[in-house]
């Protein structure tokens, strides 16, 4: 099985991902996190990306085509579910290369429909903890005391692609390289779009659904 989240910066792909894979037993491989993860651990890779991911950039190509190369080759799994990826024409051409490598094919593409003005409103209101990870959201998803998470007791802090600025150019990037893959997706009838202006429950369920049916 390999499914693929496919909207825009904020659409709920992250959140909708993790409840997914835990309940479907797939990977959830997001490129954001690992990249995130290879900028905190100041690897190569994230040597690399980081001026990109700042600027609301994508990451080259080839790049992004080598680390997705590496999870696949490593396999041991039922499936994956894919989060951040592919963002571009080429990035979907080479992931359909490597899988027709391996005698396997992209199932399904679950498309979250969101607005502009809510993407910047989520992102606006997100908040993460440093030490475990855990994202917070104003006025949403609120921890019990202002700014401080409530499993470490550490500040909170946020992205720094969650600054107004940022925000705005990785929405212009979003339209310019990575909406023409829904075309690119429909043509080969595995495009689904889902409302994603309703509750996280309710995508989940619709998702869920879109899932069972292609599994
Ligand atoms: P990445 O981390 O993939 O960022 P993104 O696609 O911009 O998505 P986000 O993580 O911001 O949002 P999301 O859709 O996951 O929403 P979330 O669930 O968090 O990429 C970051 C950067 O890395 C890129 O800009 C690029 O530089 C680089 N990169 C990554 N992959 C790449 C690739 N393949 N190629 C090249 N470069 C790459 O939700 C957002 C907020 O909304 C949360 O606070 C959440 O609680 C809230 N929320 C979620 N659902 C709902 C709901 N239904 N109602 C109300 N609030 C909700």
């Amino acid at each position: 099985m390999l499914a693929i989240m496919l909207g825009p910066p904020g659409s709920g792909k992250g959140t909708q991902a993790a409840k997914l894979s835990q309940e479907k037993s797939l990977v959830h491989l997001s490129t954001g996190d690992i990249l995130r993860n290879a900028v905190k651990d100041g690897t190569q890779l994230g040597l690399k990306a980081k001026t990109y991911m700042d600027s609301g950039e994508l990451v080259p190509d080839d790049l992004i085509l080598g680390l997705i190369k590496d999870r696949l080759k490593a396999g041991g799994t039922k499936g994956f579910l894919f989060d951040g990826f592919p963002r571009t024409i080429p990035q979907a051409e080479g992931l359909d290369r490597m899988l027709t490598e391996i005698g396997s094919r992209v199932r399904l593409v679950l498309d979250l429909d969101v607005s502009d003005s809510e993407v910047v409103k989520r992102l606006s209101g997100r908040y993460f903890c440093p030490s475990c990870q855990a994202t917070y959201n104003y006025p949403n998803k609120l921890p019990r005391r202002e700014g401080i998470c409530d499993k470490c007791n550490v500040p909170l802090s946020k992205r720094k692609d969650d600054s107004e600025e940022v925000v705005k150019n990785r929405l212009k990037v979003y339209k310019e390289q990575t909406q023409p893959l829904q075309d690119y997706y429909k043509r080969k009838g595995l495009l689904k779009t889902v409302d994603g202006e309703r509750t996280i429950d309710a995508i989940f369920a619709d998702m869920a659904l879109q899932l069972d049916r292609t599994i």
